[in-house]
Parts: C-alpha cells; structure tokens; sequence
C-alpha cells in the first residue's frame, strides 16, 4: 500500500467520522434532506477544508493534450501542475490510459493536504476503442437494449483506461441538421429522446456506479443548445415555455430520473441568459424541482463565455453568476480558481454556495468508490485485456448492422446477389478506413474501421472493381481542423465511368467525412458536399443500376437521388465494423430494420422540419387558391418522414383495436394491433404508436410518439402489439412549467412510420 493511501485511511477517514458525530445533517438542496452516510462523509470532510480546496473541487483541469476547445489563457501545464499538488484541482478531462491517469491521480492523492482523488473525465461518446455507430445511427436501431449493451460497453473499456466519467449521453433534442452536433444526440423526438437517454445513462452507469467497470454518466448540453439560431454553432436561443418544458426538457428529466450523476450545461443563452449563468434552468428547475443531487459541469470554458456574451463584466462577476446559478464545476475555464475563494473572503459570495458545489462534487466520487481506492480504475492488466476485445467488436457489429436504414429499394434491385454479378464500388468514401468513425472518438486509433471495400471484399464471390471517383477534400480532416471540399479536381471520375459502365451493379458510397459533422460543423447546405453529386448524376448517365451507401452525421437533402436512384441506404457513420455491417446488408444477410430518427428535408429552406409540428389555422388548402401554409417553390412535407424505413420483407397493419372502458382519471387506454409479415423473408419492425390531442387549451402536435415496439415475424406470421397508454401520459406542459391534464378527444395512430394514417379514436372524460 503507497504513503498517500495510508494517509487517507489513517488521517482523513477518521476525521471523516469523527466529524460525523458532531454534524448535524444538512439539506442538499431546499425540500431533499440527505441523511445517508455518503452525505454524512461529505459533510465531515468538508468541515476540515480550506475555502482553497473546497473551490479547488470545483476546477476541472484539461490534460495537456488532445484539447477539445479553445486553449484558454493561465491554461499552460506549469500552472496547472502547481495547483494540482496545492489541492486545488478537482478533476481533470483529457487524460487516459492507466498511466497517465495514475500519475495525476497520485499527485492529488499523495502529494495534496487532504488526499483528495481526482475525477478523471472524458468524451466517451460512442466506444471508448471499439468504436460503435455514432449516437444518431445507433437511435434509428430503436433498440433500446442493444443502445444499453453498447454504452455498457464503452464504460468497460474506459473504466479500463483509468476513466470514470463520461460526457454523454447527448441527449439534445434537435430539428435542425445544419447544426453538426445532431450526430451526437438521438434525433428530434423527445419520447424517442428520453427512451434512448434513460437506456445510456443505464448502460454507462451500470447497477452500481462503485463497480470498476462503471462510470458517471453526464446528462448534456442542459439546456436547448440543440435550437441554436440557424443551426449555426454556439449561437443564441430564444424559446417559449411550452417548447422547453415539452420537446427539450424531457430526455433531461428521463436523465435524472433514472439516476445521472452529472449534468453538463451549454454554450447557448435561453432567453438572454447564458446557460452557464441560468440560475432558472440549474437551480429551480434541475436541483429544485427535480431533486438532482448529482453535480453540474460548465461546457469548456462557458463560464468565461459569459464575458463574451456581454452578460458579466469579469471574470468575478462571470464566476459570481455562474456560482449563484449552481454550475458546479468550472471545466477548462480557470475562472473558478481565480475568483471564487476572494468573493467568499470578501463576503460577496456565502461559502454555503461554495460546500453545496463542493459537496455534490465529493458525493459522486465516494459514489464512485474512489475514496476506498482512488486507483480502482487504473489496472493495467485489465487495460490490456478489455480494450479492443473480440466480444465489443461483436456487439458493434451487432449495433452497427441494427443502426442502418434502407431509405428506398425499387424493384428489388437490394439485396444484392452474392455471385454472378459484376458490382463497381465508386465514391471518396468506400475504401475510407478514418471517416466511418464519425466524429467524438479521441481514443480510437485512426484508419482503423473496417471500409466498405474491405466489408464487400470479403463477402462476395462476385467480381467487385473499385475506383475513387473523386477526392472529398483537399488534406486531411482532423477532430479540431476544418479542410477545403474539392469543388475542382474531376481527375478520378473517368476511370470511375468506365467501370460503371462495365457492372451489373454500381453500389456508390457517398456523404460525409467523419469530421464534416459533430461541434463546431455546422453547414448551410445539406447536399452532397463537394463534387459528389456530379459524380452521382455523371454515373448515372452510364449505369442506372445504382445503390446508394450514404455516410453521413446528419440527414442530407438528397431530393435528385431519391428521385433517380434506385435503392438508397442510410449506412450513418458506423463505427470500427461499418464495412461487415454495410456488406452484410447489401448482401442479403441482414435484413435491415432501422427507423430515422430525424427527419430528412427535401431542401435547406424547409428547415426546421420535423413530424411533431403544431396544427395552423391554413393547414391545409380550403379554397383551392394561395392563402394557405405553403411554399411556392416546394411541398411541405419532408422528403423521408420521422419514423421510415424499409425491410426486405413488407409488413401490414390491421385491426386497431381501441379499448377505453376504463374512463376518468385513472383512464388507461389498452390499444391493440395486428402485423402481418407479408413478404418473403424474416424480418424486424418497429411499430409505432402515435396520439393527437384534438383540442386544448395550447395548440398541441399534429402527431406525438407515445410508443414504439420492436418485433420479429416469420414470413406469414401474424402478431398482435399492445400498447397502453394513462392518463398521466396524455399531458403536456404549459407556459408557467405545469404539467396539465384534460379532458377530451384524442386520435391514435399505428404504423411503421409517423405518417401513417392507420387510425382510431377515443375520449378522455
Ligand atoms: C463540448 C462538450 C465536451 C467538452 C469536453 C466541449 O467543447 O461542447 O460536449 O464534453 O468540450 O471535451
């Protein structure tokens, strides 16, 4: 056993309970006395520290690499190391590998006052090593159980590499592709949204977050960052009540519901405030009315920002809001440890502010056991084992596979047949080994997925021929550069046309660079960047046999292709095994059963565009003359819809059964439908439960998601699904925050996408 731990157990434990006796037990935030022994620790120990190292717990440092934001000023590692051993650091990000993270962790604990560990942060956003699909992919699998099982699987490999907190779920909700970050949330949907947020928090955190191979799960970007201006990044919000408290809020409360132990707060301002300075999002709504207890972490350096934004003057007084608002943790921003210990001395700040910060920040890492082993994660024998295993690139695999959507499949042309046909694979993307990682994957080795040329290669007897077409850009992408799309170089596409023209098949992979989405990428056009969608029409003139792989972060206006193009699948970004997935479905042996998470836009100017939307009072065209909600220039309605997707099989619904013979308050509505595998092969459906509520007191959605199955038939099997719905879930919010209930007439609807018009009725009295 090394010094310091002694020195924890022999000097500080017992200080710890000694104290115990002599406090009384406090209340962790107004209405929630917290009398477990945790609280009784934290208390004790926060009894013999130092204004100093109280504040210090709020300072979360970055390693001194892999940036993930701007570099901020004071931010140099001599500085940083100096306050480290001062005790005045209460985690870091950025560091990892059980090395690196051993050193650190042994200069707090050994070499500070107190011995106080470190929390050892990080983005774990989709795969630690093994990388699975980036989150949106793996949200339009609707598989909340393999969603769990693949961020079970990213806290395992973590946690070995010293790491015991994430930065995810994402759990933004967005209609807005032109943001970059809609790659790393699950879509548009707040019922999909918090489905998918519960089953992330539940595989990051596991049972028991004291467990080595768990760690804490960081609820982000609280709040509505998700609905920045134009899509354009880190730019302003400004947003009713009724779209916070029904459409944005809810897979946050899921969040904390089930248990999150952190929250991230956002770059954006909400109606004039700087999120990180939101005493009305931090306070009265999480820590208040939730009863959070975990803690809250700034965005990189947010806290300054509020300088920025014109809403503090210093540093003092961005510190001073941001404090007073119950952002917790000051992460990369050194405005903390500059600032706070001098307000409470001069008596600007109550130091109570100062041990609720603190004190939430020392709960979760007791719950994370890291005051009985502050090495519990840094085993090398374990980091060696775990990482990379055959069995988590099994479950990517598996994921990567659920995650795709088959868009469109005109006369079979999908799957593909495995002999006997000629196939010319054309596009940047289809031998690229770096970009189907997506983005938000710093620990992944680069080039390391599995390509779609190399997917197909070992998957077909067929003669498979293989050209470029065209490069995407110029140099070479990276997590924090921004390249220059080729608009100019055609060299490529002469040899591409000649073996088109030579192919039964032109399977053509085309779409986003890994790093052309994620932050800081947001864009104005939603097309084929570069010179990829002449090459698309260019080949089609020569072969119109063509499947199209879309590789993107985003949903694309892809209006031309999904008028020419015969058969389209959604293949996202899908992390270390993309090609074997990829090639698993053109070939026929997966039948994919994906569902979009987020709409797709025929063109930019219809953006937002989502399938919740409200009713208007010129829906629809009455007259038959101009004066209804139209464009001119395009039709309303989306070029694929929330919910679709295809299967190689055809599925039918029939027999809506409504049953609500159980009205009033406590109303449950049993609703039931047949589905009938009506095609030729097994095949996975989603189906999807969908309500209207007809009339209230604020104009409420044209359709809302209440429910969704997945279910497997047998060709000609015959299913019946069952939903039920209560009373509690046909609320909504209205414009002071208050979740009501009334009375009256709702539509239902079920099918296998929003648009479905299979449809029944029924009253609430
Ligand atoms: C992002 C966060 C991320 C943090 C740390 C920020 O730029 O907005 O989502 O967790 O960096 O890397």
């Amino acid at each position: 056993m090394n010094l310091k731990i002694i020195k924890i157990s022999t000097f500080v434990l017992p200080l710890i309970l000694l104290s115990m006796f002599i406090t009384n037990l406090k209340l962790d935030s107004k209405n929630h006395p917290m009398n477990d022994s945790i609280t009784q620790k934290v208390d004790s120990l926060l009894q013999i520290m130092t204004i100093e190292e109280k504040v210090g717990q709020m300072n979360l440092y970055n390693g001194f690499w892999d940036a993930t934001g701007p570099v901020p000023e004071g931010g140099d590692a001599k500085t940083k190391y100096d306050h480290l051993r001062k005790g005045w650091v209460g985690g870091m990000l950025n560091v990892r590998g059980v090395k690196n993270v051993r050193g650190v962790q042994k200069i707090a604990v050994e070499e500070t006052r107190l011995g106080i560990p470190l929390i050892i942060g990080f983005d774990v956003i989709h795969g630690y090593k093994t990388i699975s699909p980036i989150p949106l992919a793996e949200s339009a699998s609707w598989d909340l159980e393999a969603i769990e099982n693949s961020a079970r699987i990213a806290a395992t490999e973590a946690s070995a590499a010293g790491i015991n907190w994430t930065f995810a779920p994402m759990v933004d909700i967005s209609r807005d592709p032109r943001w970059g970050r809609v790659m790393e949330g699950a879509g548009e949907d707040p019922f999909l949204g918090s489905k998918i947020a519960i089953a992330r928090v539940k595989g990051f955190q596991g049972e028991d977050l004291s467990q080595p191979n768990t760690i804490a799960a960081c609820a982000k970007h609280f709040a509505a960052y998700g609905f920045v201006e134009s899509g354009r990044e880190y730019n302003t919000v400004d947003m009713s009540n009724v779209k916070l408290f029904n459409t944005v809020l809810p897979p946050f409360k899921a969040a904390a519901e089930n248990g999150v132990r952190t929250f991230m707060n956002s770059f954006n301002d909400l109606n004039g405030i700087p999120v990180s300075g939101s005493k009305f999002l931090q306070r009265d709504i999480l820590k208040d009315k939730w009863n959070f207890n975990g803690f809250v972490v700034s965005d990189w350096a947010s806290i300054n920002e509020i300088i920025y934004w014109g809403h503090a003057k210093n540093k003092k007084e961005a510190a001073f809001i941001a404090s007073t608002a119950g952002s917790d943790m000051d992460m990369e921003g050194h405005v903390y440890v500059q600032e706070l210990a001098e307000l409470v001395k001069a008596g600007q700040i109550d130091e109570a502010i100062i041990d609720e910060a603190a004190g939430r920040i020392l709960r979760v890492k007791f719950e994370l056991g890291l005051f009985d082993n502050p090495y519990k994660y840094c085993n090398e024998e374990r980091e060696k084992s775990i990482i990379g295993q055959a069995s988590h690139h099994e479950a990517a695999l598996d994921i990567a596979k659920k995650s795709i959507v088959l868009l469109k499949n005109e006369n079979n042309i999908l799957p593909l047949k495995k002999e006997g046909q000629k196939i010319a694979l054309i596009g940047p993307l289809a031998n690229d080994k770096n970009s189907p990682l997506g983005s938000w994957r710093l620990a992944s080795e680069d080039n390391s997925a599995v390509s779609i040329l190399e997917g197909m290669e070992a998957y077909t007897k067929n003669e498979l021929s293989y050209a470029k077409g065209i490069e995407l850009f110029k140099g070479q992408a990276t997590f924090r550069n921004q390249v220059e799309i080729n608009k100019g170089d055609r060299q490529g596409i002469e040899e591409a046309l000649n073996i088109a023209k030579d192919s039964d098949v032109v399977v053509m992979v085309l779409g986003e660079h890994g790093f052309q989405s994620g932050e800081a990428r947001s864009r104005t056009e939603l097309n084929l960047p570069g010179l990829q969608q002449e090459l698309l029409e260019a080949i089609y003139h020569v072969n119109k046999n063509i499947v199209l792989v879309l590789q993107n972060g985003r949903p694309l206006a892809i209006e031309w292709a999904a008028e020419h193009i015969p058969a389209i699948i959604e293949g996202w970004q899908l992390g270390s095994e993309t090609g074997n997935a990829i090639a698993q479905v053109l070939y026929g042996d997966y039948n994919p059963s994906g569902k979009l998470p987020m709409t797709f836009p025929r063109n930019v100017g219809q953006i937002p565009i989502y399938y919740n939307y409200n009713n208007t009072g010129r829906a629809t065209n009455r007259e038959g003359n101009v004066f209804w909600s139209h464009y001119i220039d395009k039709e309303n309605s989306p070029l694929y819809p929330f919910g679709h997707g295809l299967s190689y099989t055809t599925f039918k619904y029939s027999d809506l059964k409504v049953d609500t013979s159980n009205y009033g308050k406590n109303i449950k509505v049993e609703i039931s439908v047949d589905i009938t595998n009506s095609g030729k092969r097994k095949g996975k459906e989603v189906a999807q439960l969908y309500i209207r509520d007809k009339v209230a007191s604020i104009v409420r959605p044209i359709k809302e998601l209440k429910g969704f199955e997945l279910v497997e038939l047998d060709t000609n099997q015959t299913i019946t699904v069952s939903f039920s719905l209560t009373a509690n879930e046909l609320g909504f919010y209205n414009n002071d925050g208050n979740y009501i209930i009334e009375p009256g007439d709702f539509d239902v609807f079920v099918g296998g996408s929003s648009v479905t018009e299979i449809k029944s009725e029924f009253t609430l009295k």
